[in-house]
C-alpha cells in the first residue's frame, strides 16, 4: 500500500503533506477494475505494466502460466532500463500480489527483493494472527508484519534517494485485511512511518504514491449505502517533491485539477511512464502506453473535464460516474436476478464445473437500480424502457451467498446479458468453493461438498 518513486534533487522540504493542506499535493483516483472483479492483481497489474489480464493473455502472455510474471513488461523494467534501482518488498509470501493463486516470479525481478526474507520470518518466527478470522499474519514474532515491509522501504531510500533514482513498491496487505475497523487501528503508526520517510529527508526528493488497490469487498460495509462506492473507490494521494513542483509547474497544475477529475489506474501506468520519460535519456523513445486504454493519459497533462467511464478504461460495473436510481417497485425484477442466475448456471456447464458446483436459485432480492441519464431528476418515475442496464444485488439459496451484477435486460424477452467473471461476490466465499481451485470460478461455485443444510 506504499509505493515511492524518488529523484536525485535536493530542494527543501514542505510539510505539508502531513499538516492541514493535503489538497495541493494530493488527488484521489477512482479506480478501474476492468479485468475481474475480484482482488487486487487486475488493479495492479493495470498499474504496473498497462494490459487487464485478458489483454495480457492476447498479447503477451498467459499470467496463470510459470514464467508469464517474469516476462510481461512491467514498469521496473522501464525505471531499470532508466538507471534507476529498484526495490520491492510484500506480506503475505503467498496472499501477494503475484503468488496469490498466481505463478509468482521465477527469476528476481528486482534489485532488492524482499521475499526470501519474508519466506525465513515466516517459517522461523512465532506468527499471531487475528482470532475470529485467523488468516492473514498479523504479527511476526514481537513485531506486526508491516513494520519489516515499511522498514524495508525506509533503509532503501535512505540508503540510496540522496545518491541516484531508485523506485520502489512496498506493499502491506495484513492489516487491512481481514477486519473492517484495522485500518483503523493502524492509522497512527502509519502516520509515524511517513514521518519518518520525512525525518529522513526523503521528501525533499521523491515522489510518492500513498494507495489501496481496491476498496472493501465483503462484509458489514457493503451493506451500507455507500458500500457500492466503498468497493470501488481506494485512497490514492500522490506526493510532488518541492523540486519537481519548481521545475514542472504545469504538470503540478494539472495534477491538482486532476484531483476532481474522472481517472483510472490506466492513467496512473501512464503518468508512471511519463516519469520515465522525464527522468531518463534526452529526446529518448517515447514508451508504449496503457494497452488497455488508449484514451487514457499522463496525469501531469489536464483531463477532459467532461470524461466518460469508458474514456477511462473503466466499465460499467466499476463505474461510480453514472446516475442510477434505486427501483421501488422490486416485484418485476425478479425475472432479471433469475436470468442472471441461468447464466452463472450455465457458466458452470461451460466451465464443466456442473459435477462439483451446485447449481444456483434466487432467495431474495437485496436491490435494483436502474441506468439514468445524468438529466433525470431523482424523483422523476422511472420510465418504461425495454432495455436498460440494471444493478441488481442479490441473495442466492445455497449457503445464502450474495452477489452484485451489472446486466443488461430486455423487458419484453426477460433475458439479461451478463458477463459472469464480472459478477461480484459481495460474502466470503472461502469456506463455499473447497472443492475447486479457478481463481474466477471460485466466487460463483458453492461447492456441493460445503452445501449448508
Ligand atoms: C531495456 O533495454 C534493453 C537494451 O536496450 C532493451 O532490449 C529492453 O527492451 C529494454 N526494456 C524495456 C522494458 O524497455
Ligand atoms: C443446472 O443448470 C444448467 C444450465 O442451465 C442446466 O442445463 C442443468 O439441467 C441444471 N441442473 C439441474 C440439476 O437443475
Ligand atoms: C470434466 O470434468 C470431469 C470430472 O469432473 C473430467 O473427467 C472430464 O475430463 C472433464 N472434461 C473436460 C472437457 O474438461
Ligand atoms: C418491465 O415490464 C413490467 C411488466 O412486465 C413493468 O411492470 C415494468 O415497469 C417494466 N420496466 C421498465 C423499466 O420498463
Ligand atoms: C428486446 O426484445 C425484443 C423482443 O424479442 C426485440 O424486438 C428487441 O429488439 C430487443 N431489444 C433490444 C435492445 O435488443
Amino acid at each position: 500500500m506504499l509505493s515511492s518513486l524518488c529523484f536525485p534533487k535536493s530542494f527543501e522540504c514542505s510539510r505539508r503533506y502531513f499538516t492541514s493542506n493535503f489538497s495541493y499535493s494530493s488527488f484521489r483516483l477512482i479506480p478501474l477494475l476492468t479485468a475481474v472483479a475480484d482482488n487486487s492483481f487486475p488493479n495492479i497489474l493495470a498499474i504496473l505494466s498497462g494490459y487487464s489480464i485478458s489483454a495480457a493473455r492476447e498479447q503477451v502472455c498467459d499470467t496463470d502460466v510459470k514464467g508469464c510474471l517474469d516476462d510481461m513488461p512491467m514498469i521496473w523494467k522501464y525505471f531499470k532500463n532508466a538507471s534507476y534501482l529498484t526495490g520491492y518488498a510484500e506480506d503475505e509470501s503467498d496472499s501477494n500480489h503475484f503468488n496469490y493463486m498466481r505463478p509468482g516470479f521465477t527469476r528476481k525481478p528486482m534489485d532488492y527483493y524482499f521475499r526470501p526474507m519474508l519466506r525465513a520470518l515466516e517459517s522461523e518466527m512465532d506468527v499471531y494472527r487475528l482470532p475470529e478470522h485467523d488468516y492473514m499474519r498479523y504479527c511476526l514474532g514481537r513485531r506486526i508484519a508491516n513494520r519489516y515491509i515499511y522498514n524495508y522501504g525506509r533503509q532503501f531510500a535512505q540508503r540510496f534517494v540522496h545518491e541516484r533514482p531508485i523506485w520502489g513498491m512496498f506493499w502491506s496487505n495484513h492489516f487491512s485485511h481481514d477486519d473492517t475497523f484495522m485500518p483503523s487501528s493502524m492509522q497512527e503508526k502509519v502516520l509515524g512511518d511517513l514521518l519518518d520517510f520525512h525525518e529522513d529527508g526523503d521528501f525533499e526528493e521523491m515522489i510518492m504514491i500513498f494507495f489501496a488497490d481496491h476498496g472493501t469487498r465483503f462484509g458489514e460495509l457493503t451493506t451500507l449505502k455507500e458500500g457500492f462506492l466503498e468497493e470501488r473507490l481506494p485512497m490514492m494521494f500522490i506526493y510532488l517533491p518541492p523540486w519537481f513542483r519548481e521545475t514542472y509547474p504545469s504538470y503540478a497544475q494539472a495534477l491538482e485539477l486532476n484531483q476532481h477529475r474522472l481517472s483510472s489506474n490506466y492513467d496512473l501506468h501512464n503518468t508512471l511512464k511519463h516519469i520515465v520519460e522525464i527522468g531518463g535519456i534526452p529526446d529518448g523513445p517515447e514508451l508504449p502506453k496503457s494497452f488497455d486504454c488508449p484514451t487514457c493519459q499522463s496525469l501531469f497533462y489536464p483531463l477532459p473535464e467532461d470524461r466518460t467511464c469508458s474514456q477511462a478504461g473503466i466499465v460499467d460495473h466499476w463505474c461510480t460516474c453514472e446516475p442510477y436510481l434505486l427501483l421501488k417497485d422490486q416485484e418485476w425484477t425478479e425475472p432479471i436476478a433469475h436470468s442472471v442466475i441461468d447464466r452463472m448456471n450455465e457458466y458452470f456447464v461451460q466451465k464443466n464445473l456442473s459435477k462439483l458446483c451446485s447449481n444456483l436459485t434466487l432467495n431474495y432480492i437485496h436491490k435494483t437500480e436502474i441506468k439514468t441519464g445524468l438529466d433525470v431528476n431523482w424523483y422523476d418515475e422511472i420510465k418504461e424502457v425495454e432495455t436498460s442496464v440494471y444493478r441488481i444485488k442479490f441473495k442466492v439459496e445455497q449457503n445464502s451467498a450474495d452477489f452484485q451484477a451489472t446486466v443488461v435486460y430486455n423487458n419484453s424477452t426477460q433475458k439479461a446479458e451478463v458477463d459472469v467473471e464480472k459478477i461480484s461476490r459481495t460474502n466470503s466465499y472461502k469456506e463455499d468453493s473447497t472443492c475447486i481451485d479457478d481463481k474466477l470460478a471460485k466466487l460463483y461455485c458453492i461447492c456441493f461438498s460445503d452445501l449448508k443444510s
